[in-house]
């Protein structure tokens, strides 16, 4: 099958046989991942433009790595070292990335809808890298095929999500991708950093993270955005680590096969202790491998939908 849109901009917008697909494919991926020579044509000819607007390791560097595996040209532009920083607008650099024949861009911004912009007004297939608060729709996948490969189910699972879901793409995400594969997801933050009406989703609200992680299948903590302390939505980082961190001892309200996920990076004190982070519970460098495969994943089925060609 192939992915009904041209762009991958959130999983509100995509059905579970999609996300099904998705996760398929990143199965096969992940195999050609573990050789011992990752080289595969399946992107030869194409070219993929990383455009980041905000800071990453992760995502970027596995966008990049997954459009060399696949044999394309790839290149990257960051806001400081482009002419965005003469003041060009998105639409005017999105259109100057497509007249050189790119065929994906993976754009990462501040702003909520920017790639939903820059989607509209390109040939290329628009990739959403994050965007401002609304989503971060690879890191999901990527999670969602984490916990599936060590589950080997998504349907009826119970997921604990704690920390910081009103600033969070990765928690809107999750919980889109999550519950349209019929997992049961909670959550569990400071009351003032839980977005109002968030129940109507069909998600369960917690104000205490002792009620979020009873019976959890899996546990994913989310990084507290440091810079959001200034605006005193939470009274200190210690206070936040005190009733929300996740360490060895409240773990063990979670079922003992619990699988502890963090899209990174871990703020190592905070949102979890280092033994949980080193633990054998957590799969945060699963996570990180798994980005790769999902992304070649996302690179190819975007690349050969009929009539992706871009002929500027
Ligand atoms: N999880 C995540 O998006 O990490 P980076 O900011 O390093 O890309």
């Amino acid at each position: 099958m192939n992915l009904k849109s041209k762009d991958l901009l959130g999983l509100k917008d995509l059905t579970a046989q999609e996300i099904g697909h998705i996760l398929a494919t990143a199965k096969t991926m992940k195999v050609v991942l573990t050789t011992n020579n990752k080289k595969t044509p399946h992107l030869q000819g194409k070219s993929i433009v990383t455009l980041f607007y905000e800071n990453s390791t992760r995502t970027r560097l596995s966008f990049e790595l997954a459009s060399k595996y696949m044999s394309a040209s790839s290149a990257n532009i960051s806001a400081s070292g482009s002419s965005v920083a003469k003041g060009e607008t998105l639409i005017d650099t999105g259109r100057t990335i497509d007249r050189m024949g790119t065929d994906i861009i993976v754009i990462r911004h501040p702003m909520s809808g920017a790639p939903h912009l820059l989607a509209r007004n390109v040939n290329a297939s628009v990739i959403n890298a994050g965007d401002g608060m609304n989503e971060h729709p690879t890191q999901a996948l990527l999670d969602i095929f984490t916990i599936l490969e060590k589950k080997g189910k998504l349907e009826g699972l119970k997921i604990a999500i704690i920390g910081d879901i009103y600033h969070s793409r990765v928690a809107r995400s999750n919980i889109w991708g999550l519950t349209k594969m019929g997992a049961e997801v909670s959550v569990a933050g400071p009351s003032t950093l839980i977005p109002p009406g968030l129940e109507k989703t069909g998600v369960k609200v917690f104000t205490t993270v002792q009620e979020a992680l009873l019976d959890a299948d899996v546990v994913m903590g989310l990084r507290i955005q440091l810079e959001r302390q200034k605006k005193g939505l939470f009274p200190s980082i210690r206070e936040y680590a005190r009733f929300f961190g996740l360490d060895e001892k409240r773990l063990k309200l979670a079922k003992e096969d619990a699988l502890v996920l963090h899209p990174g990076p871990v703020n190592r004190g905070v949102e979890l202790s280092s033994g949980v982070t080193d633990s054998e519970h957590s799969l945060i460098n699963e996570q990180v491998t798994n980005g790769v495969a999902v992304r070649m994943a996302l690179l190819y089925l975007l690349t050969r939908r009929s009539g992706n060609e871009n002929t500027n």
